[in-house]
């Protein structure tokens, strides 16, 4: 019994350090000492403790050894083997019939049997052993002239080993000690097995958890990036506002070519990302100009003095390097640098030609002429298309030319349709200013040239105090 309690003191202490670890070793308790080592390194400590607790349960019960054999002396033979193990409980029945009762009543580990015996053989025996207890372990303890019987059960799979009479009792004893052995391991691995399902079901569900949590994370950063770019947009405008009040003619033209360029990259169906580029680009593509004489608004290149012309040729770049200098509109600078390029090889300042120039850079080369053949040397729509058209594969890319002529060709109103005259405080949406709206100092509100918008309405109604509201505009529609 003190040896019984060492052992658990010993074991109990080695669990300790399992724990620690991580790792589960165990010395099992019989005789022939095997060292067996688990590699539970994957499962939590709380699992290395269930698993020790389990194995520690298994090894203090005690091993139930039914033995089978009608003759009488060898089942007193085998009582006496196992006589001072306070560790094994032995069963003993004259007959397979009498085994089969004390099977029903207890609950027996592992059954050794004589094969030859006078009622039930022990091959029947094993048979129905097997088909009405299928975890109990069995054995047979048979004399040699039962060999050929023995190896026909070990061949159908009844029988875990085969033992042979006359017995040595060492020998007997090492091969019941593993048989208990491989029956707690086999119990143990099986609840493992059970508790290992319940944990991948709690590891799904924690995975799912994690997935949830994350989604609604990123939802947050998306919410939160749609913000940051409507705040973004709504500095960009204010910024194409404020270059309106600096130079009147300037932030009218710059307006008109955002209308156009829209048209032209929804025609050319652009990705988002891409489209926005040039939108952007769209707004301060002549930001260079900002200061500049007003004549450089008003005169074509040719009609300027030798130091205006080199502020004009220079307004590019200038242009590049004030957006450059800003990180979140530095990836616009280049569209800013080449809207003068021609698709030739004859522009400014680079003197780039084709798909050299970045397509921003051609649709805006496109959408500033065009509005500078209007707005700058009084053309037509018509006239301005006829020379987009002689200059496409010149100064213009073809295939950007041929869907921005499509573009002007399908507009009928806005832009280019008819022409009267309305109160500041009766425009509608969609109708194309041709004068200013000016505040009561004088200080220019909404340029011409722009498309009227519901946002639009909404400043106006929002400053009515500061505008002459019966004030008469000119508009296209
Ligand atoms: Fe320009």
């Amino acid at each position: 019994m003190s040896d019984l309690l060492f052992f658990c003191k010993t074991i109990t202490i080695m669990l300790l350090f399992i724990r620690l670890r991580g790792w589960a070793v165990v010395i099992t308790k019989y005789e022939k000492k095997q060292a067996i080592l688990f590699d539970f390194h994957l499962l939590s400590h709380e699992d290395d403790y269930n698993f020790a607790y389990q194995l520690e349960a298994a090894l203090m019960e005690k091993g139930k050894i039914l033995f089978v054999d009608d003759e009488e002396e060898a089942l007193l033979l085998l009582k006496r083997v196992f006589f001072d193990d306070d560790n094994i409980e032995i069963f003993t029945a004259p007959g397979g019939e009498e085994g089969l009762r004390v099977l029903e009543s207890a609950d027996i580990d592992l059954v050794v049997t004589n094969l030859r015996m006078s009622k039930m053989s022990g091959n029947e025996f094993l048979k129905i052993v097997k088909d009405r207890y299928p975890e109990v372990l069995r054995m047979i303890l048979t004399g040699y002239s039962d060999i050929s019987s023995a190896i026909k059960a070990i061949n159908k799979g009844e029988v875990y080993r085969y033992l042979s009479k006359p017995w040595v009792d060492e020998d007997l004893k090492a091969t019941i000690y593993n048989a208990l052995e491989y029956i707690n391991m086999k119990s143990i691995i099986k609840s493992q097995n059970k508790e290992l399902k319940v944990l991948n079901t709690k590891l799904e569900d924690k995975v799912k958890e994690r997935t949830a949590q994350l989604e609604k994370a990123l939802n947050r950063v998306k919410d939160l990036a749609g913000t940051l770019k409507n705040n973004f947009n709504e500095i960009v405008s204010l910024l194409a506002d404020v270059v309106s009040l600096l130079q009147k003619n300037l932030g009218a033209h710059s307006r008109r070519v955002v209308e156009l360029t829209e048209l032209l990259c929804d025609e050319m169906a652009l990705k988002n990302d891409e489209r926005e580029k040039i939108i952007y680009s769209a707004f301060f593509h002549d930001i260079g100009l900002v200061g500049a004489n007003e004549e450089l608004f008003t005169r074509d290149i040719d009609q300027l003095d030798s130091d205006s012309r080199e502020i004009y040729l220079q307004h590019p770049v200038i242009g590049e390097k004030i957006l450059g200098s800003v990180k979140t509109l530095g990836r616009i600078a280049g569209i800013i640098r080449s809207h003068h390029e021609e698709y030739n090889g004859t522009g400014f300042p680079d003197g780039l030609r084709g798909k050299q120039i970045s397509p921003g850079a051609r649709i805006i080369k496109l959408t500033s002429d065009f509005d500078n053949l209007v707005y700058k040397k009084g053309k037509s729509k018509e006239e301005a298309i006829e020379i987009i058209n002689n200059e496409s594969a010149k100064l213009y890319d073809p295939a950007f030319a041929g869907a921005f002529v499509r573009i002007l060709e399908k507009s009928t109103g806005g832009l280019h349709g008819s022409y009267c005259r309305v109160a500041v405080k009766n425009l509608k949406p969609g109708m194309h200013l041709e004068d200013d709206i000016s505040l009561k100092n004088g200080l220019m509100f909404v340029p011409s040239g722009v498309t009227v918008t519901k946002k639009m309405i909404q400043k106006i109604n929002k400053f009515s105090s500061m505008l002459q509201l019966d004030y008469e505009v000119g508009i296209r529609f």
